[in-house]
């Protein structure tokens, strides 16, 4: 595993890294999780990614994560960077949702205690709350990383004039942003065009997610829904996303990864990593198999223009 330093900061993340937002929580297999978990530290996936309400139900990703760490990983602590956030709905009433000081305090104080770690290598903001002034949000990620319950702060989800003015106040308070966490992949490319240009401006990391569109950027859904398959469970993805359109383009651009001597994920993979100021894709998996194949991405990443082309005119015209 080749890593890259988070914008200009001294953290190295590994080009890959591994996200718990599926199949981590108390509904799935304990075993599966800890062999991902486990398996991806192996090949050097030194990163995982997690939130507060991660699961199903919220909060059990981080109990897992907590249970692989007792019990097969602590001694490997320092060789890990662990990411947690909060910013959606975690729990009932005011102080559950949203990017108040009392939220982000609060919720970061039970991630701690749910993973049993000391502190978060990185803790976000996990997006833009409208009714909450930035200042408040971003001075409650200062004091959480001055009072040792992270090393870094980030933010995510964040459009790019709030971006600015997050990076502007926590430069301003000494814990600059060391990374912003955004969905992108061949298909969903308006973070590229937006957000990674501010990130890069101002020196801050750059970290992609659901770089396989949360499955359909692979061969997953070539010959139909697979049963278990994310879109069977119908909350994030659905079986409409998958239609004969997608599965048509999915087809040429997985013929075009084959010509490329790289599988449909890997070449997902790869071509994220291909953009200058990314620093790392978080991938998700359902198991080890798969997680080969997307640790795999980061082995060939350069395109040529012709390439990058023949993408671009695929995926016109959709959404993912
Ligand atoms: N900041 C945020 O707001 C935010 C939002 C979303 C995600 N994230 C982070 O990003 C991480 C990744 O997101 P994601 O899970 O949507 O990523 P993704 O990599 O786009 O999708 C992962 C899913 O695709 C399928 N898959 C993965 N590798 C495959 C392969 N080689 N062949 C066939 N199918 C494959 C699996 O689904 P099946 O279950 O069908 O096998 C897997 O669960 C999350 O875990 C989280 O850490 C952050």
């Amino acid at each position: 595993m080749n890593y890259r330093f988070s914008g200009n900061s001294g953290l190295q993340l590994p080009l890959v890294s591994l996200g718990l937002w599926h199949n981590f929580g108390s509904v799935d297999s304990y075993d599966n999780a800890r062999d991902m978990l486990l398996y991806a530290f192996d090949k050097g996936v030194t990163h995982f990614d997690i939130a507060n309400n991660y699961g199903p139900e919220p909060g059990s990703a981080e109990l897992t994560f907590g249970r692989v760490l007792r019990e097969n990983l602590y001694a490997h602590r320092d060789e890990l960077i662990i990411s947690s956030k909060a910013g959606y709905g975690m729990w009932d009433g005011p102080y559950g949702d949203g990017g108040s000081r009392k939220y982000l305090i609060a919720s970061c104080n039970q991630s701690l205690r749910r993973t049993g770690l000391e502190y978060f290598d990185i803790f976000y903001s996990h997006r833009y709350d409208p009714q909450t002034p930035i200042q408040e949000t971003m001075q409650a990620l200062v004091d959480i990383v001055r009072s040792g319950k992270a090393l870094y702060a980030g933010i995510s989800n964040y459009p790019a004039d709030k971006q600015q003015e997050c990076y502007d106040y926590l430069a301003a308070h000494d814990v600059p942003c060391v990374i912003g966490q955004y969905k992108a992949n061949m298909v969903a490319r308006q973070t590229l065009d937006e957000n990674l240009p501010v990130a890069r401006k101002n020196g801050s990391g750059f970290i992609c997610f659901s770089p396989l569109a949360q499955g359909r950027l692979t061969d997953r859904y070539l010959n139909g829904i697979p049963a278990g398959s994310r879109a069977t469970k119908g909350v994030f993805l659905k079986p409409e996303n998958i239609s004969p359109e997608v599965i048509q383009m999915t087809k040429k651009l997985n013929d075009l990864a084959a010509q490329r001597g790289q599988t449909l994920a890997e070449m997902a993979v790869a071509w994220l990593l291909a953009h200058e100021g990314v620093t790392s894709v978080i991938v998700g998996a359902s198991s080890v198999q798969q997680l080969e194949k997307n640790l795999r991405g980061a082995d060939n990443i350069v395109f040529s223009d012709e390439e990058l082309k023949t993408i671009s005119k695929l995926v016109h015209g959709f959404e993912m």
